[in-house]
Formats: structure tokens, sequence, C-alpha cells
């Protein structure tokens, strides 16, 4: 059973519905679920292909994709799942979108992710006016976030995810745990439209540190759930500090949220770094 004063929603990151199974029978509940390349590529059918050197047409690809996530679907189907769209340096806004349409349709409870670029966003936009439920990935930076929140305004709350990648920011000696309590400051002021999902939680203390900061939603894999759960899934006491090592402070910016998204200026090496490394991993999949 979900601990009673538990208000985060916890999902689980993967793309093997078996883990879904085993973390709903260990923990009691699961709020969602994300995926992306990455986690469909090490799906075990697909791993085990993979191996072989067997390859998929981008067809027969998309639909295996989409029977992994309507299973976890069916298992969760109180919950959301989020589908990645493909997205390298090359793809534009308009071809996400037609990808991010026809994926949402795949399930009743899909969240579709985009990459928090500007031809992201500019996807987005039109993908909110259809009536697309969002999660923004690749987010590295509070501008980003910024932009997010300014590009999905009048959005109803639960249609829109921001999914800052804190374990690859801590990777190359960012505190990424910072960005979220940032984004949360900054957040406080606005309207409470984009929910903060933490993303790329690779230990414990990361969970534990997004419960108490507040995180709306946290995505955890497999590894890191079941040591929660096999813990007593226990919650941050008042007493619980957050030790971030040798990891370097990321700082707290003014940013105006009334902004237009088009106006607000970002960049970092780890978008461009993901991007490539999701469009490699779908591609080597593929005939
Ligand atoms: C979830 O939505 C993200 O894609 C995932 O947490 C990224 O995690 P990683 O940095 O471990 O690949």
């Amino acid at each position: 059973m979900k601990p009673k004063n538990l208000q985060t929603k916890i999902f689980l990151d993967s793309g093997n519905p078996d883990e879904t199974k085993k973390v709903i029978e260990l923990l009691g509940f699961l709020d969602g679920q994300t995926t992306n390349p990455t986690l469909v590529s090490k799906n075990p059918e697909i791993a085990v292909r993979l191996k072989k050197g067997e390859k998929s047409t981008e067809s027969e690809l998309l639909t295996e994709y989409k029977n992994i996530v309507d299973e976890i679907s069916r298992l969760i189907p109180d919950g959301s799942v989020s589908i990645e769209v493909y997205a390298d340096d090359k793809t534009k806004a308009e071809e996400m979108l037609q990808q991010g349409k026809t994926m949402f349709s795949w399930i009743p409870n899909a969240h579709i992710k985009f990459p928090t670029t500007r031809e992201g966003l500019a996807a987005v936009e039109q993908a909110i006016k259809k009536g697309m439920r969002i999660n923004m990935t690749l987010c590295f930076t509070q501008e980003q976030a910024a932009a997010v929140y300014a590009a999905t305004r009048g959005c109803q709350k639960g249609d829109v995810f921001v999914s800052p990648f804190i374990g690859r920011l801590d990777d190359q000696g960012d505190n990424g745990m910072d960005l979220i309590a940032n984004i949360m400051k900054m957040y406080k002021v606005g309207d409470g439209h984009v929910e903060l999902l933490t993303a790329s939680v690779r230990k414990l203390d990361h969970l534990l540190y997004a419960l108490q900061l507040g995180s709306d939603i946290i995505t955890a894999s497999f590894q890191v759930l079941k040591e929660w759960g096999e813990g007593g899934m226990p919650l941050p006491g008042d007493d619980f500090i957050y030790d971030s090592g040798n990891l370097k402070p990321i700082l707290y910016k003014d940013i105006d949220l009334a902004k237009k998204w088009q106006e607000i200026a970002f960049s970092h090496e780890l978008i461009d770094k993901g991007i490539e490394q999701f469009s490699r991993d779908w591609n080597k999949l593929k005939q």
C-alpha cells in the first residue's frame, strides 16, 4: 500500500512490463511508468534479438513499442505511461507532432515525451491544442523548465510533466538535485500547471531527497524501487540531509515565467548528447 502521507507519485523507469508487475507486487501500488528508446532497447525480448544481430523495420519496431506500452498500460490503467517520440538533431517539430499523435492513440493513459529543444517545444505548442498530455524530457537547466511552463500555459495540472535528469548532471560533476530544488522554487510563483518529474534517478538518496523537496513525481529504476520497497518504503524524516559530496552546486536564477518560451534562451551539452544517445539506441534496433 502507498504510504498514507506520500503525496509524490512514484513511477517506474523501464521498458519491461515484467518489472512493472514485480514493482506492483512489491510496493502494492504504482502511479505510472516512463519509457524511452534506450529502455525499449533493453526490453528482454528486444535485447535478445539485438544480441543475435536481428533487426526490425521501423514499422515492426513501432508495433513492438506499442505492444510494450499496451501491456504496461493494462497493468496500471489508472496511472500514466510515457512514450517517447524519435528525435535526432534533424527531426522537425511537425514530424515529432505526427509521431506523438500516433503514439497518443496507442493507449488511453499516455503522456508523450518530446525533447525540451526548440523543435520539441514548437511541437508541444501544437500537441497541447490537440489535447495531448505531454512529458518534456531531457531537461538539464532551469531555463528549459521555464520554457516548458511558458509553452504550455493554459494546460490543466496532470497534462504536462517536465523531467529534469538528475543522474546525468551528477555524472558530469554537477549537483543534479539542485536543479530540482531550483525549478520547484521557480514554479512556486506559477499556477502549478506543470508537474515536476524527477528523472534519471540513480540511487535511493536521490529518491529520498526528491520526496523531501516535494517533487510531484519521481521515476526510478526497478533496482532503486526494489531497494526502497524492501526497506519498507521509508520517507525522509526532518533529520534527512542529502549529501551531495563533491558535486558542484547549481545556482538558482531569477527567470520570469511570464516570458514567451521563444524568448527564453537555453543550451546544455547534455541535451545534444541525450538526443544522440536516444536516436542511436533506437537506430541500432532498425534494419
Ligand atoms: C525518464 O523519463 C528518463 O528517460 C530516464 O530517467 C533517464 O535516465 P538515465 O539518465 O538513467 O538514462
